[in-house]
């Protein structure tokens, strides 16, 4: 097979996988938009490298609370690709960008379970075209 060819084929299976996201359902973080056993690997990378500063129940101490209505109040109208891309750049804010992108989305997991956004059959995804679809909404 030529070079060319695979990549045409590479670039339709993601095509392909955009679209079956716009399909799914996925509009805001109220649709089921991760699973408990991704929510289980957020939970202990959150209480080794975010407990400290954000507290055990994510309430907030030195640092600002996870869950709750300032939080939500702070992320309403924007995506969890903003959130990501926020939690990437600045934390853990003693190692910025140290962890795989399936750990940060690993942790949004776990950050949308403790602000009691109802679990879903599926992952997060870890792809940032998917994440820019599922909304911040304090309400349903
Ligand atoms: C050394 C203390 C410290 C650690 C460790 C830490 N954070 Fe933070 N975090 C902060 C501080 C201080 C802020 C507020 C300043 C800012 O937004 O950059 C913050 C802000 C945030 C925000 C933005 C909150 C909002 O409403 O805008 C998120 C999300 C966040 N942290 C997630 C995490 C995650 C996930 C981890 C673990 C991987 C983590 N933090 C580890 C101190 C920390």
């Amino acid at each position: 097979m030529s070079r060319g060819f695979r990549h045409l084929i590479a670039a339709g299976a993601l095509f392909a996988c955009a679209s079956a996201g716009a399909a799914d359902g996925l509009r805001s973080v109220w649709d089921g938009a991760y699973n408990a056993a991704q929510v289980k690997r957020g939970n202990a990378a959150y209480v080794q490298l975010c407990e400290t500063c954000h507290g055990p129940k994510l309430e907030g101490s030195e640092a600002p609370p996870l869950a709750g209505e300032s939080f939500l109040a702070n992320w309403t109208g924007y995506t969890t690709a903003d959130l990501l891309e926020k939690m990437r750049g600045t934390m853990p804010q003693t190692d910025p960008g140290s962890l795989s992108i399936q750990q940060y989305v690993d942790l949004l997991a776990f950050i949308l379970s403790a602000n009691k956004f109802p679990a879903g059959n599926a992952e997060l995804p870890i792809i940032a075209e998917r994440l820019k679809q599922i909304r911040f909404e304090a309400a349903r």
